[in-house]
């Protein structure tokens, strides 16, 4: 008992909770008092000798759509208007508070100038794209209302699905919740030469949950639960849009997925049993096809999927669903039925997500390649710290959520959070139960810790990373069951979801860019409250 106190206190300290806990607080504002104000960068003007090769205005500001039958409904929304480059670069979802799909081309530069039209402060990052530190979208950077920003860089990412959203410092979570957020596909020659599905075939799916009043205006967080466990919306929207039925020709598909949701994790599959194609993940396309019964997907993961729907009769329809799991959420918040309440899609439950109809018969349909891309993997032996791989303990408790014992502090690196360029690190992501910070595993899970544990997925800046192994507790084993066939290990990653009881290692190269790399929690809710930590590449 006596270490656990002194843990404690220390940790009260080390997090400036010792005096907060005395003013009566809730504990959830607590935790986010005690992170500090974010000090600011003054936003940059444009480099002239960046020749760009595209360019564009990218706007975000108050707006109204239409998602449900009756009144519109007051969201945030991205803009864009291209001032150079190929038209293709930017494409319109209609009727969607989503932002503009981005397009662009492995080796573009990129010229992007933020507008920020919001009444409060706003910066976007690119997750998923290897930018330089201050293109990432630090909140540092954040610009006032009315203010601009200038992003150049160079497109060096594969092929692949990424996401634009907001990244202020704790008001993530809001900003995308109200609509702020895109996908950013990156194109290169190896993908050009499958001849995959495009234009009408390729279809972009934003799975995102939203609550909804009365009025038709959107429900965000009502209690300290909403943030504990992460925002959850009793409605699935499909590129913003409720009850999506896509029409389809009886052929292949290609359907890039993306979970936009602040918490939601999602178990995938088709309800009539087909299995689920899998072609590429968050880094970008697989080596070869993966078939999976279901597919697991977390905030900020993506699914490049192959939905062949070649002999399928006119009429036919098929639906994406969510199927049943157990175990992301906390067993003290599914026992006292705080997920339950007021929300009518419990996580974990089986629901609908979309349909697809077959609305045309056409008789030629590109196949399969087996074999997509080959990329450099990444081994043990060839890690700057193969003893002793960087830690990320994930800490949960009513207090605080932290990482590595600590909440999000801007300039605050723990030794092992200096980075050192160019070089490949072993990291490991586990459970430190009670907050006692990192270096102790969770082991043997105390009672509090068991009981506060649920999932979370743990996103890191910059460069894609590699899934080197995962195991899970014993006492959590029966739980992982229900979603152990769902992960997709093959594919280069910049999110992984790490399940109660799990540990996850990690292959991740920091290379040609120095300065500060945010890594967090996706369920953007524990983002805000400082589930977030920085490496400094030096
Ligand atoms: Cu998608 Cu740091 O975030
Ligand atoms: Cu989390």
């Amino acid at each position: 008992m006596t270490t656990i106190n002194n843990a404690r206190r220390r940790f009260m300290i080390q997090s400036g909770l010792g005096l907060l806990a005395l003013s009566g607080m809730p504990s959830f504002l607590q935790a986010m008092e005690a992170m500090k104000e974010m000090p600011r960068i003054l936003a940059r003007k444009a480099n002239p000798n960046f020749k760009a090769d595209v360019e564009f205005d990218l706007y975000c500001k108050p707006s109204k759509v239409s998602i449900l039958t009756g009144a519109e409904t007051q969201v945030l929304q991205y803009s864009a208007v291209l001032k150079k480059g190929p038209k293709e670069t930017l494409v319109d979802i209609p009727s969607s508070y989503l932002g503009p799909i981005i397009r662009l081309q492995q080796g573009q530069k990129v010229r992007i100038v933020l507008h920020n039209g919001l009444s409060q402060v706003s910066v976007t990052h690119w997750h998923g794209l290897h930018v330089p530190a201050e293109m990432d979208g630090h909140p540092m950077y954040a610009i006032d209302s009315g203010g601009t920003l200038v992003y150049e860089f160079e497109v060096l990412n594969r092929a692949g699905m990424n996401i634009y959203h907001p990244h202020p410092h704790e008001a993530t979570a809001k900003q995308v919740y109200q609509g702020l957020a895109g996908a950013l596909f990156v194109h290169d020659e190896e993908e050009a030469k499958l001849e995959l599905p495009t234009g009408e075939y390729e279809i972009p799916i934003v799975i995102q949950d939203r609550s909804f009043d009365e009025q038709n205006q959107l429900i965000y967080v009502r209690n300290k639960h909403d943030r504990m466990l992460g925002f959850y919306g009793d409605r699935i929207l499909v590129n913003g849009q409720s009850d999506v039925r896509v029409d389809v020709a009886s052929r292949a598909y290609r359907l890039r997925i993306l979970n936009g949701s602040n918490a939601r994790i999602y178990k995938l599959a088709w309800d009539d049993g087909t299995p689920i194609t899998v072609i590429g993940v968050d880094g970008g396309l697989l080596e070869q096809p993966e078939v999976k019964s279901y597919v697991m997907l977390a905030p900020g993961e993506r699914l490049d999927v192959w939905a062949d729907f070649s002999g399928r009769s006119v009429g036919s329809q098929l639906v994406m669903r969510s199927l049943a799991f157990t175990g992301v959420l906390p067993s003290m918040a599914q026992g006292m039925g705080i997920m339950m309440h007021a929300n009518d899609l419990p996580v974990g439950s089986d629901y609908p997500i979309f349909k697809v109809r077959v609305t045309q018969s056409v008789s030629d349909s590109p196949k399969l390649p087996a074999k997509l891309s080959s990329f450099p993997r990444y081994h043990t032996k060839d890690v700057a710290n193969p003893e002793k791989p960087v830690p990320i303990a994930i800490s949960e408790s009513p207090m605080a959520m932290l990482l590595n014992g600590r909440a999000y502090a801007d300039n605050d690196f723990q030794e092992f959070e200096r980075i050192k360029l160019n070089t490949l690190q072993l990291i490991e992501i586990f459970h430190a139960h009670g907050g006692m910070g990192m270096g102790h595993k969770g082991g043997g899970m105390g009672m509090m810790g068991g009981m506060m544990s649920m999932a979370h997925p743990i996103h890191l800046h910059g460069q894609q990373f590699q899934i080197i192994s995962r195991s899970v507790s014993s006492e959590k084993a029966s739980d992982y069951e229900t979603v152990r066939h769902g992960f997709i290990e093959s594919g280069l990653k910049d999110t992984v979801l790490v399940m109660p009881g799990e540990s996850v290692r990690i292959i991740k190269p920091f290379q040609d860019f120095k300065g500060v790399f945010m890594y967090h929690c996706h369920n953007l809710e524990h983002e805000d409250m400082g589930m977030m930590r920085e490496f400094l590449v030096e």
